[in-house]
């Protein structure tokens, strides 16, 4: 395929994906198979760096393809696979741990969120050297662009630099990859603490929008998401934290432009943009549940695609680990 390509991942965590997972990284996915050579693979080797019970991993990392397919991915349209199914990620993984300086492995934020969580003593060598992998994902589709959220732009950023580190080292091997960072979506925010990002390890229950939630449910977060005392629905994420974040999400959801939906909340209260919002959220996340679970009533199916879908990843991930050894003396 001459299209440029793309690669991405997502964990398979317990429960669902939540709405922070949809907006800011699956929803470029989806788009991007019509335009792109798209990789997506559901990221179990990095579920691994904090523990994992092996039946709920396995569960999970079902789910989350059932997950991906529901929101949209098409398996001829696109690769979607499992990590562990390709070997490859933890072999290039290694070579890119051996070029990584340990005091820039240090410096990735997003380790450090995520160890304060597990507390430091508990904390895996694995954990650490995530960022690392992700390297190692990316450069073995010599991807050309990778669609996240915000917060792994530094691991994209990592990336690059590796990349160029080993080129420069070894001879031309890797593509440098660029983040496809949309800006609108690049941070969904809980909903009941706006200043933090929406996620499952961070959210309160109630500020986090689980896409498999009893649609009822989730219309109740909705309403009783945080705003302001002021009045007046406006976009201004600096001072109208809560009401910003709404509006995005009513903007993505229904294709209407921030400024189209001001407009149409002139002169109205809070309380209309929320149950707005909750009805397009109920319309959202309905369809997607149900076929969520078609798609798990039908592991042969699922079992199917995945198998193709590594396959396929293996072709190109072998090809660039091969070229690699070479260069490196193996
Ligand atoms: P989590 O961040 O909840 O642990 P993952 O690490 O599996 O989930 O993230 C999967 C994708 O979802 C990544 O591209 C990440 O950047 C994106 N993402 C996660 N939370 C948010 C959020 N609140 N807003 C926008 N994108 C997000
Ligand atoms: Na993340």
């Amino acid at each position: 395929s001459d299209r440029p390509r793309v690669l991405s991942g997502i964990q398979p965590t317990a429960g669902s994906f939540h709405l922070g997972n949809y907006l800011g990284a699956v929803r470029q996915w989806v788009a991007l198979q019509e335009s792109h050579d798209a990789f997506y693979m559901v990221v179990d080797l990095h579920a691994i760096t904090v523990p994992q019970d092996p039946a709920e991993l396995r569960a999970n990392t079902r789910l989350a393809a059932a997950q991906l397919l529901a929101a949209g991915l098409d398996p001829e349209r696109c690769t979607l696979f499992v990590q562990s199914h390709v070997p490859e990620h933890a072999q290039l993984g290694w070579v890119m741990n051996c070029l990584t300086g340990f005091g820039e492995a240090s410096r990735m934020t997003q380790f450090k969120d995520k160890s304060a969580k597990q507390g430091a003593d508990r904390a895996t060598v694995g954990l650490f050297t995530y960022p690392i992998l992700q390297v190692a994902d990316i450069l073995l589709y010599q991807a050309h662009q990778v669609p996240v959220g915000e917060d792994q732009r530094q691991h994209i950023e990592l990336t690059r630099d590796l990349a160029e580190r080993f080129n420069g080292r070894f001879g031309e091997t890797f593509t440098i990859p660029s983040p496809y960072i949309l800006k609108e979506t690049a941070k969904i925010y809980d909903l009941q603490d706006p200043a933090v990002k929406m996620s499952k390890s961070a959210s309160t229950p109630k500020g986090l929008i689980n896409l498999l939630d009893e649609p009822k449910a989730t219309a109740k977060k909705v309403k009783s998401a945080v705003t302001d005392t002021d009045t007046v629905i406006r976009f201004d994420p600096e001072n109208k934290a809560g009401v910003s974040n709404l509006l995005t999400i009513m903007s993505v959801l229904t294709d209407t432009s921030v400024a189209d939906l001001e407009k149409s909340y002139e002169g109205k209260m809070y309380g209309a943009l929320k149950t707005d919002l909750a009805e397009v959220m109920v319309d959202f996340v309905t369809p997607f549940r149900t076929r969520t679970q078609e798609y798990l009533d039908d592991p042969e199916t699922l079992d199917s695609v995945l198998a193709k879908g590594a396959e396929k990843a293996r072709a190109v991930a072998a090809e660039t680990l091969a070229q690699t050894y070479e260069r490196i003396g193996f």
